[in-house]
């Protein structure tokens, strides 16, 4: 046995004939070519030495160390690697399901099974969704950063791509499948293959048509520009050509006039000469259309499908909002025992997950502290078999990634079940390891009287957590706390207390010595009992918050909503799923966020719509993770009750008028190979009780390719401020529930009129690469 493995395994070569090796070559070389030159990177090195491949150490356990040959496919975006398992034929993955490479031992697997020598070659190819990560290991550090470069290279050159390239490289890639015996022809019946491979079912008699029309040499085969011909017959979209046609009818094509009169009557912007030019400039493929200052339709189609001109605003995908008001003033994208993989039980802890969360810009990380051995804390979900990561591994990862899609400040809230020794540890460690990012005093001179602003706090961590004292007492003369008690702050103990009622809760709870180097930690979020609004208002202040529980806060906001809201005006508060969600479901946040709670805590791991709605919530303003409340939920004295909904500022009454146009490429989600999507589309409004409304259009049969609708719907938007629509495909399924194919979700006010295409995104809220529909919007005052 050798640990490290030899890194020179012979390998498995097919046997081939010299002419058919040649042959062979010659075809792949071919194909190399044209799929290089569709990315963008014909002779780029990187690709180069992805094609070429080598032999790396996968790391699977601290004996399982195996070398495996990897290597780049001709589509240029499938990675194969070689595998002892002969049975299972194929071990690929997609570049477009990595979510990340990250050189070094970063992962829980690479951290246990190697040792700190091999750091340097070491790295780890993560995949969206629950996929396992890879832990590789090179032969040198240079070949580590090789393969790292590489791989993040391609990863975002494919991300780069248009709307077009991505429909080509696709349709490209299915082409290639469909040539089963690689001749580079294709026959009736492999392009009949093909057609499902795009997921479009069509009957004989059109196939036969189709093939008729493109078959002009009438060779019983396509070939090259054949095959051409039949992707444009297919990616023809009907209803953009008579969009286009609209606008370009005294020439043939759009001139700048004709843009601006375009974007001024349909899409409902503002429009210059000066825009209409910038379009032409940025869009037009055809250099000779483009020099007589024209659009033609491909550049029209190129514009209508960039994201300057999709539903989403794009002016919020900056962060467009007042920054510097009081941090409570803000919704705040938040996690739940944000360590976890997956269910609540069994599932595995990883460091992994907190990056995760930090990268969809999570302002809010949970971190659930125990005594671990060694005198090291350590994070897992207490009495349960999920597994363990140390603390400090934690806040080191925290650390690394807190700032990488938002500069606005992280809170880090924990929950402590520790010993007062190893507490210190924990406060040592986040004092060494976040530094001067750490706050650990109030900003400014004196005690204040508010909350900082998200702008103050920028690259900042704050602690949420328990405070021996009151934080007035940093400003007092010294004074020793005199009780070291605090209640232990732990989410299972929250079940038996409501069942015990009052006077039981205050004997039984556990409690827990707290060290004072951690107290002293936590300044704007100290976690306090929540008895009643009245109580709130009199005796606590600013920084003291409470955490209540869904079902608690759930009726709260219904029976006293006003008086939630008045609540958050001035203090913050938590909110997180009942410990009963041991599957680590969700709740709906919207009626919370209504209610004016800010951190509304949900299980990041977990694929749901209300992990939807959350990333549509904040998916604006930049991804900061933070979303200024309106001005009606600010205000202390406001009359604004999200259920009763009496006259106000709030009330500003619209019809959202939606036509559902047509969608492109909808992926298969039924591994069945024979099966084609059966798409139907609904459209969802969530937000104010009143405003809650769905829709939904008819399934087409067998069409997942270019299904078209054309059905139009009504919803009537009363508090749009606080509205979201959410647009969602599935497969229709006549026999059990519909399949979820995609989904889009953003806040009604940053909708765009007119036409527009929604990207879709899968169910872990990645984006699926070629699919979108294409939509009609017109907002209207009521
Ligand atoms: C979504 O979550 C469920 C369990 O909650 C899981 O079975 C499923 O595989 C997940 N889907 C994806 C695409 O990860
Ligand atoms: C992707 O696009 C960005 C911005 O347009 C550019 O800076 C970057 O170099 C591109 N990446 C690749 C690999 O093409
Ligand atoms: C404020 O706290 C005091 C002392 O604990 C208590 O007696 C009083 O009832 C509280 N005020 C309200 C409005 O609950």
């Amino acid at each position: 046995p050798d640990p490290e493995g030899t890194m020179n395994c012979p390998r498995r070569q097919p046997k081939l004939g010299r002419a058919e090796a040649l042959l062979r070559n010659k075809r792949s070389q071919k194909a190399i070519q044209l799929s290089s030159k569709l990315i963008g990177m014909e002779g780029d090195p990187d690709l180069q030495f992805l094609l070429q491949g080598g032999d790396l150490l996968k790391v699977r356990s601290p004996s399982w160390k195996k070398t495996r040959y990897f290597k780049l496919q001709e589509d240029c975006k499938t990675v194969w690697h070689e595998s002892k398992k002969t049975f299972r034929r194929k071990q690929t993955f997609s570049l477009d399901d990595i979510a990340a490479v990250r050189m070094g031992r970063q992962s829980e697997g690479l951290r246990k099974y190697t040792e700190e020598q091999v750091e340097i070659r070491c790295f780890s190819i993560m995949f969206k969704g629950r996929r396992k990560n890879l832990d590789l290991i090179a032969s040198s550090e240079e070949e580590a950063k090789q393969w790292v470069s590489s791989l993040e290279k391609m990863v975002s050159r494919l991300k780069n791509l248009s709307c077009q390239q991505k429909t080509e490289h696709w349709i490209l890639s299915c082409l290639r499948k469909a040539d089963k015996n690689k001749d580079d022809k294709l026959s009736p019946s492999e392009v009949k293959n093909f057609f499902r491979l795009i997921n479009i079912d069509v009957e004989d008699e059109y196939a036969e048509m189709l093939f008729k029309k493109c078959d002009k040499s009438n060779s019983g085969y396509l070939t090259g520009e054949e095959i051409q011909h039949l992707y444009e017959l297919l990616t023809q979209r009907e209803e953009i050509d008579v969009i286009y046609g609209e606008y370009a009818r005294t020439t043939g094509f759009m001139n700048s006039e004709n843009i601006v009169d375009f974007l001024m009557k349909e899409q409902r912007e503002k429009a210059t000469l000066e825009d209409a030019r910038r379009i032409i400039e940025k869009y037009e493929p055809d250099e000779n259309v483009k020099e007589k200052k024209l659009l033609s339709k491909d550049g029209f189609l190129m514009y209508m499908q960039h994201p300057e001109a999709l539903i989403l605003n794009s002016d919020h995908t900056e962060v467009y909002q007042d920054m510097s008001q009081p941090l409570n003033h803000y919704f705040i994208s938040s996690s739940h025992n944000t360590y976890l993989m997956e269910d609540q039980l069994k599932g595995p802890s990883s460091t992994e997950a907190y990056i995760r969360a930090l990268l969809k810009g999570c302002r809010c990380v949970e971190l659930d502290c125990w005594d671990g051995s060694d005198d090291e804390p350590v994070i897992y979900h207490g009495y349960t078999l999920t597994s363990k990561i140390l603390f400090k591994d934690a806040i080191k990862a925290i650390k690394e990634y807190a700032f990488k899609t938002s500069d606005y400040p992280v809170i880090l809230s924990l929950e402590n079940h520790c010993s007062v020794e190893q507490q210190k540890v924990m406060a040592h460690h986040m004092n060494s390891i976040l530094g001067s990012a750490l706050i650990t005093a109030p900003l400014g001179q004196g005690m204040p009287t508010e909350f900082p602003s998200p702008e103050e706090l920028k690259g900042k961590f704050l602690i949420k957590g328990k405070r021996l004292n009151k934080l007035e007492a940093i400003y007092a003369s010294e004074e020793a706390a005199d009780n070291t008690d605090v209640t232990e702050e732990d989410e299972s103990n929250d079940e038996d207390e409501e069942k015990e009622g009052e006077q039981a809760k205050v004997g039984k709870k556990k409690k827990l010595k707290l060290a004072k180097e951690l107290s002293d930690m936590v300044i704007y979020c100290k976690s306090v009992h929540f008895h009643g609004f009245e109580d709130a208002a009199q005796n606590l202040s600013f920084y003291e918050m409470s955490s209540f529980k869904e079902g608690k806060a759930v009726g709260l906001a219904e029976e006293s909503a006003n008086a939630f809201i008045r609540h958050n005006v001035d203090k913050l508060s938590r909110i997180y799923p009942a410990g009963t969600r041991t599957d680590s479901s969700n709740y709906d946040p919207v009626p919370l966020w209504n209610a004016g709670c800010q951190i509304v805590a949900l299980n990041f791991q977990t694929n749901c719509t209300d992990m939807d709605v959350n990333q549509g919530r904040f998916l604006v303003n930049g991804k900061s993770g933070y979303i200024l409340k309106p001005a009606y939920m600010r205000d202390l004295a406001t009359d604004f009750d999200p259920i009763t909904l009496t006259r106000g500022d709030w009330l500003k009454h619209k019809t959202l008028h939606v036509m559902i146009i047509s969608a492109q490429q909808l992926p298969k989600v039924n591994k069945k190979k024979s099966s084609i999507v059966d798409p139907l589309v609904k459209v969802e409004v969530f937000g104010v009780p009143a405003d809650v409304a769905e829709k939904e259009t008819n399934a087409i049969e067998n069409n997942g390719f270019n299904p078209a609708w054309n059905e139009n719907f009504q919803f009537d938007v009363y508090v749009p401020d606080l509205a979201l629509v959410r647009f969602l495909v599935e497969d229709h399924d006549s026999t059990s529930d519909n399949e979820f194919v995609g989904q889009y979700t953003l806040p009604f006010n940053s909708l765009k009129m007119g036409y527009r295409h929604v990207p879709l995104l899968n169910k872990n809220g990645d984006l699926l690469p070629s699919a979108g529909l294409f939509v009609h919007i017109m907002v209207v005052d009521a």
